[in-house]
């Protein structure tokens, strides 16, 4: 079992509140903008009542259809009961003589506020996995608001029982006045940045990107800056991004493995699998589970939250540990 005083992280470059720098200026700006329009702070009193009948009308219709086939039941019971799915990927003969694994927690979308008992639900799984490091790939609350200090308490019971280092990015639901709350709760978000991890001789570069989906603030070149010279040096590189639209840049940038979300693994799925719909443009297999494009091995978390509808069909809520074996 390996000791937490034998494993060593190197951050690449600092967290801190200078975001102009960390996602580069023109990111920062447009994102700022995108957040104002959708933040819905003066959305006015005429398209409160549009948004409000909407939604609750597209809740209603779901679980009246749901009640009349007879699934309600079972899709709440796959959205309120996440399940631990554990995916193993290899990358033989990276490190010679040394017959080394890591594993990566991964958690995605968790809309905590949307169903806040999934915190605890989640932290009594994640207790018992002893993961070397956990990366979130963002939606951390529901809507497109700013969460206030309560609201970033709820996802205490998750951060509290990770001991290994946590780093995270932002999704398409997530304003950037998370990032210092996330921050000093031990969470080193990855804004268009590059950090390093490094246990028992394997380095892995773990790079995080903004949201590709809804933000378009993505930007790989500026996330590799600081380790561009090093790139031959690492056993494996990483890259988080919230939906996995970026496949494409992700292989051509030369990464190994992404992880991402966004999807929900298409939270309604017919008994096949099949997702119902993708959430975004891009091709269906990179929608949900393992996955692979040229070189570049990938995978799409289901999630563990929802938002609205909270249901789930043939598409349980999932906690992920990948298993990297690197001989
Ligand atoms: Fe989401």
């Amino acid at each position: 079992m390996k000791t937490k005083a034998r494993q060593r992280l190197i951050i690449s470059s600092a967290s801190g509140p200078d975001f102009s720098k960390r996602m580069g200026l023109e990111h920062l700006q447009d994102r700022l903008t995108i957040e104002e329009r959708f933040s819905g702070r003066h959305p006015g009193f005429k398209r409160l009542l549009i948004r409000f009948f909407r939604k609750n009308f597209f809740r209603f219709s779901i679980h009246s259809f749901l009640a009349l086939i007879g699934k309600r039941a079972q899709c709440r019971q796959e959205q309120s009961t996440p399940i631990t799915r554990i995916n193993a990927v290899e990358f033989p003969d990276r490190i010679k003589g040394t017959p080394e694994s890591i594993r990566i927690l991964h958690l995605s979308d968790l809309h905590i506020d949307a169903s806040p008992a999934l915190a605890f639900y989640a932290a009594d799984r994640i207790r018992n996995l002893q993961p070397d490091f956990a990366v979130i790939t963002g939606d951390y609350f529901n809507g497109y608001k700013v969460p206030d200090a309560k609201i970033h308490e709820l996802l205490d019971p998750i951060l509290e029982c990770l001991s290994c280092p946590v780093f995270g990015i932002l999704g398409n639901h997530d304003s950037l006045s998370c990032v210092p709350h996330l921050e000093k709760r031990g969470v080193r978000m990855l804004l268009n940045e590059s950090a390093v991890f490094e246990s028992f001789g394997i380095r892995v570069l773990i790079t995080g990107i903004d949201d590709p989906h809804l933000f378009k603030t993505h930007d790989i070149p500026h996330a590799l800056q600081s380790v561009q010279q090093d790139m031959e040096r690492f056993h494996l590189k990483l890259l988080l991004s919230h939906a996995p639209s970026t496949f494409r840049e992700a292989e051509k940038a030369g990464f190994d493995l992404m992880l991402s979300g966004h999807t929900h693994g298409g939270q309604f799925c017919l008994p096949s699998g099949r997702p119902l719909a993708t959430n975004g443009k891009y091709p269906r297999f990179v929608v949900r589970g393992p996955w692979m494009y040229k070189s570049l091995y990938g995978y799409t978390s289901h999630g563990l939250g929802t938002g609205t509808p909270a249901l789930r069909m043939n598409c349980p809520a999932e906690i992920t540990l990948h298993e990297i074996r690197f001989s």
